[in-house]
Parts: C-alpha cells; structure tokens; sequence
C-alpha cells in the first residue's frame, strides 16, 4: 500500500508572517483528512515558524533543499542536523528549478540523499526531462540517468523512506499539465529503474509523485493512474482553498 502524499513547494514566495496566515486558513480545510499524507514546503527563513504552526495536526513541513554536511563553510547552505533540530524530517532534493539555475547535479543529489537516509529523514527526489529531451524521444535515458545517479551506493534497506517526484520541466509553471497518460508512463519507467537500482520490492513500494501544474481540476485524473503517488504542487499550493481542493480531491 502506497499512501498518497500530496505536497506544496512554496519556492521563492511568502514571508514567515504570510506563511502563518496560510497555515491558519489551510488547516481547519484539511483537519482530519486521513488519506494522503500532506506536506508544505515552506522557504528557509518560515519553516521553523511553519514547524511549530503544524505541529500535532496532520500536516507535516519540510526543506527545499539541504546541505550533505552537518556544518561548515559553506555559506548559503543549511545542513541536515540544523533541519531536525527544528523537527524537520522531509526535503526535497533535485528541484529542475536547483538544477537549471543553481547547477544541482544528479551527483550532489546522491550525496544529499545519502546524508538524508543516514539521519534518518524522508528526501522527496525530483527528476524530470526538458522538452527538447521529451522531442528527442530521449525521456527514458534522461530519467534513468537521473535516477540511477541518485541511487548509487544506495541499498534497498537505505532506500526504504525515499520518495521519487516526476516533474516534466516543460510541465512546471507552464500550465502545461502532462496527461494522466503520459505521467504514468514516466512513473513506470522510473519504477523499473528503481527495480533495477534498489529491487523490486523498493519499486513496488517507493511513491512517486507526479509535478508540474497540478490544480484542483486536473489531480483526480492523475490520481486514477495507478502509476500515480500523489502530486508536488508549486502554483497551486500557495493558496490555502485551492491547496485544500487538491488535497481533498475525488
Ligand atoms: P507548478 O510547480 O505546480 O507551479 O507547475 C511544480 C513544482 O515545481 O514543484
């Protein structure tokens, strides 16, 4: 069984003041809602304020991004050990948004989930390919690159809280949904790398979710594919009844 986690990456936008306004709208919208695990990922400077908004209910928050290392001179940078110490336990790692404008490779994405896994954190892994990639017909290598690069010296033991995200880089902030179709044929493809990678049983259980201009009108039919773990919604997360419509969809 694979419980269906639907996530908000707030990116770049809202100050811990409108953070907190959000978290007060959004929670008595989803209180009790048992069926997907709901995740916000809120910028550095509002998640521990966010932390402690959502703490006890049935939202969790997480990073954007972390650092491999506990610490050192890495400015910019916020490691793992300084998440947990405010009860952050989720990370997304390999935004396409990291690696067209902040040089993130697939690499430093290994190094990062390897330090997640060991500190025993949940990291949401993002692949996806660009639309000259999707033309090329070049989406099969291109995700198994991404994952299998992400993977390596990653064993099946290690593996068991990773979560994978498929955001199709042409797909994100366009309006340009990928079908359920095509989706779930990435989902699948990504699975049997994880097969591949990890075993199958990592493949059976391991969620991936789909992202890239989610909205309340386009997640049932994503969610009716099979394929399909739940959603990573930019755009649409920042609202509290549009965020709320996507978590409660039918
Ligand atoms: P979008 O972003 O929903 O605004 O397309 C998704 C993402 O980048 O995670």
């Amino acid at each position: 069984m694979r419980k269906p986690i639907i996530a908000g990456n707030w990116k770049m936008y809202k100050t811990p003041k409108e953070s907190l306004a959000f978290v007060s709208a959004f929670l008595p919208l989803v209180e009790g809602h048992d069926r997907d695990e709901i995740l916000l990922f809120p910028t550095v400077t509002s998640l521990a304020s966010v932390m402690e908004a959502v703490a006890g209910t049935n939202v969790r928050a997480g990073a954007q991004n972390m650092h491999w290392l506990n610490e050192g001179a890495y400015t910019g940078q916020t490691s793992p050990t300084m998440l947990l110490s405010i009860g952050c336990r989720h990370v997304l790692l390999g935004h396409s948004e990291q690696r067209m404008y902040f040089n993130e490779t697939s690499e430093r994405v290994n190094l990062k989930l390897k330090a997640a896994i060991s500190h025993g954190m949940t990291p949401i892994v993002c692949v996806g390919e660009l639309l000259a990639e999707r033309e090329n017909s070049q989406t099969e290598e291109v995700l198994r690159t991404q994952v299998r690069t992400a993977l390596h010296n990653v064993s099946a033991a290690e593996a068991q809280r990773l979560v994978i995200a498929y955001e199709p880089v042409w797909a994100i902030g366009t309006g340009a949904t990928a079908t359920p179709e095509i989706a779930a044929e990435a989902h699948a493809m990504i699975r049997h790398e994880l097969a591949h990678c990890c075993g199958s049983q990592i493949a059976q259980e391991t969620r991936i979710l789909y992202g890239g201009s989610v909205k309340p009108e386009n997640i049932s039919a994503l969610m009716a594919q099979q394929q399909i773990d739940g959603a990573l919604v930019g755009g649409a997360s920042l609202v509290p009844a549009t965020f709320a419509g996507i978590v409660r969809y039918r």
